[in-house]
């Protein structure tokens, strides 16, 4: 027996969290419906209360509090499609594709998503990014694009378990998957 294994551990007092009431692992419990234009002031409201590693993982830049309204629009009226998560009559989840910059010869759709603090590790991320990766699909792209920080373990994680064969290319601090549809 090693020294972790000599005693039980002491009970240890969990504190309640109003987290555990308003953040239930079922994850079919947050509506998903497209973003509209009338989502704006709920948007600004979820990202402006998220940590700001969740802000730059997702944008990989400062947003600012409350975000620029010109960084929530183009997030609300994408080339693509978009998509949020409810709870309570608020959002707690957004996800996008948009044709990726430049023309690339071959049709691609860049995927993106990001889940408030609390929400995070329900499966609401999978979901969604399996969603915008079907409706990009759908509307032609050859190949689907995640840009994804080289630090952001959970979306590294998410994306070999969904896609575990998408080729990933080294750029700075960045990686860059591309996944050949079908899907
Ligand atoms: C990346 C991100 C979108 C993923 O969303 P998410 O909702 O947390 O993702 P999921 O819940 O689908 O998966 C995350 C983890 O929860 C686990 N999980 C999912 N459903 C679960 C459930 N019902 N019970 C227990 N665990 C669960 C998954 O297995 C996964 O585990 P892992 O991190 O150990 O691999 C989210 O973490 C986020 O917004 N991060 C900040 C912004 C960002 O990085 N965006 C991506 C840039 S494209």
């Amino acid at each position: 027996m090693n020294q972790t294994q000599l005693s039980p551990p002491p009970p240890v007092a969990v504190p309640a969290s109003p987290l555990l009431d308003v953040a239930p692992r079922r994850t079919e419990a947050f509506p998903i419906r497209r973003a509209t234009g009338g989502d704006l002031g709920k948007l600004s409201e979820m990202l402006d209360g998220l940590s700001e590693l969740s802000l730059y993982f997702r944008f990989q830049t400062s947003v600012g509090h409350p975000p620029r309204r010109s960084l929530i629009e183009p997030l609300l009226h994408p080339n693509g499609q978009s998509w949020v998560a409810e709870h309570d009559n608020r959002l707690i989840a957004h996800a996008m594709w948009a044709w990726a910059h430049g023309a690339p010869a071959t049709p691609t759709a860049e995927l993106a998503a990001i889940v408030a603090d609390p929400y995070q590790g329900r499966g609401l991320g999978l979901r969604l990014l399996t969603l915008a990766a079907a409706h990009a699909t759908a509307a032609g792209a050859a190949q689907l694009l995640l840009v994804v920080s080289s630090a952001n373990d959970r979306t590294l994680r998410l994306i070999r378990r969904r896609w575990p064969t998408a080729p990933a290319e080294r750029d700075g601090a960045l990686i860059n998957f591309t996944v050949p549809t079908p899907i």
